[in-house]
């Protein structure tokens, strides 16, 4: 590729998306144009990059949709998605007792494993949340992975890495070669095209916000008005899950570090506690110290979202809702949060109570996607959600076995964090292995 050719796909990319890339890109940049140019009937890039000087703008949209890494996964890191169940969900449904909704927001949702994995949590929630309106709002620039985020249907090594099979069984079942997602949580979940280069505003306001992944590809001056712009529709409350090779810091003042928790972040403007604030535990270091669930025994990916025992894990108590006592419960202390902002127009879904466990297969449920009405202008699922009909309790040929963990099982080994995503980075994480079935809370 001529280098006034690469100089021009950086330039515009960076414009269109934010996406930087380095002059050692271009064999990334080569081979993840040669098929699109071939695809579009170019003999080669040269012929692509001649259409593009002419802006044309829907061949500038695939080029970015083929430029852009959408590497994701159920639970990913893990981390979050416990802070989330056990910090979070519990604050919310405490703070939000009062007009019974809020919204959460995945800003770069990729193929939709992040918020399927929120929904799936919230689902475990079901009885508590029976009437609440939820939103869950994926967006990404991409089109073509919105496609797949909203058919809700993943390859079996996808659903293995850092699903926990217990949630498998409950919320997917084969469709083909493929695992596809109950309607039950793929109506929880709307996804839409959005730009985060763009205006935000429309969107609403949120109550928890996900980037996860995608500030990396930016650079710092794109990063810092990114970052202003999404605290800009967080209520005041909310908190900011990044990605674990992402940060605020030297970027913008904005956000601050929740402290004892890792990538999760707090508006500095607001005057109110954060719902994702984290107590220190009786007797653990004040500054500096890890989120104590790195030291309880480990909640690998296969326990993600299991509803915790009831009696806290050493080291747990750090996780403990603030003011609360270390248990899961929400006391259900009405009284909206300070500074939330009701959406106007929001979708409205509400949950029903989740069958008695370990029910086999959750009944259907009115949750419906939204028409995207008002501040949201979510776009529904493109199948409306039905019926879920009963699953046997064992899965079909494949899946991870969840045979009963033995009640002295030695704590699964530490799971290393994700790599940072590299532009051309692969799956890395063997399959993972059986986790016990849900459902003994
Ligand atoms: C690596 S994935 C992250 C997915 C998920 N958040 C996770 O952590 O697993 C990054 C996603 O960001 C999206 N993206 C890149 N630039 C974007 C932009 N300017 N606006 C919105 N999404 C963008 C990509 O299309 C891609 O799907």
């Amino acid at each position: 590729m001529k280098p006034e050719d690469f100089e021009f796909i950086v330039q515009m990319l960076r414009t269109r998306s934010g996406l930087v890339l380095g002059p050692d890109k271009a064999y990334l940049l080569e081979s993840r144009l040669m098929p699109l140019a071939r695809k579009k009937g170019f003999k080669g890039i040269d012929d692509l990059i001649d259409q593009l000087r002419r802006r044309n703008l829907p061949l500038e949209k695939e080029v970015v949709d083929a430029m852009t890494t959408n590497e994701s996964f159920f639970f990913r890191d893990t981390k979050p998605f416990d802070h989330f169940r056990k910090i979070v969900l519990p604050r919310l449904i405490e703070t939000r007792a009062a007009k019974r909704s809020f919204r959460i927001w995945c800003a770069a949702a990729s193929s939709g494993q992040e918020p399927y994995s929120l929904a799936m949590i919230i689902q475990q929630e079901a009885q508590k949340l029976a009437g609440w309106n939820i939103d869950i709002i994926g967006t990404d620039i991409s089109s073509e992975i919105l496609k797949k985020a909203r058919s809700g249907q993943y390859s079996q090594f996808e659903v293995q890495r850092g699903m926990p099979a217990d949630y498998l069984i409950r919320y997917f079942h084969k469709a083909g070669d493929a695992w596809e997602i109950s309607p039950q949580i793929r109506s929880m979940v709307v996804f839409k095209e959005w730009n985060l280069l763009e205006e935000l505003r429309s969107l609403g306001t949120f109550d928890v916000v996900f980037c996860r992944n995608v500030l990396l590809y930016f650079d710092q001056k794109t990063k810092g008005d990114v970052l202003e712009r999404i605290a800009k529709v967080m209520t005041d409350d909310a908190c900011l899950y990044l990605g674990g090779a992402e940060t605020v810091l030297g970027i913008t003042n904005a956000f601050k570090p929740l402290p004892r928790v890792s990538s999760v972040y707090s508006l500095t403007r607001s005057t109110v506690p954060c719902i994702g604030a984290v107590e220190a535990a009786p007797g653990t270091p004040a500054a500096g110290a890890p989120m104590a669930a790195a030291q309880a025994p480990r909640p690998t990916a296969l326990t993600a979202g299991r509803t915790p025992a009831t009696t806290p894990a050493p080291g747990a108590g750090s996780l403990t809702p603030r003011g609360a006592a270390p248990s899961f419960s929400a006391r259900g202390t009405p009284g909206a949060a300070p500074g939330t902002t009701p959406t106007a127009g929001a979708r409205a879904g509400s949950l029903p109570p989740r069958p008695a466990a370990p029910a086999p297969a959750p009944s259907p449920r009115p949750f419906s996607a939204g028409t995207g009405a008002g501040t949201t202008p979510g776009t529904p699922n493109t199948r409306p959600p039905g019926g879920v009909s009963p699953r046997p309790a064992t899965p079909p040929p494949g899946t991870p076995s969840p045979s009963p963990r033995p009640a002295a099982a030695p704590a699964p080994a530490p799971r290393p964090t994700s790599p940072s995503p590299s532009p051309l980075s692969s799956p890395t994480q063997p399959p993972r292995k059986t986790t016990p079935p849900f459902g003994r809370s």
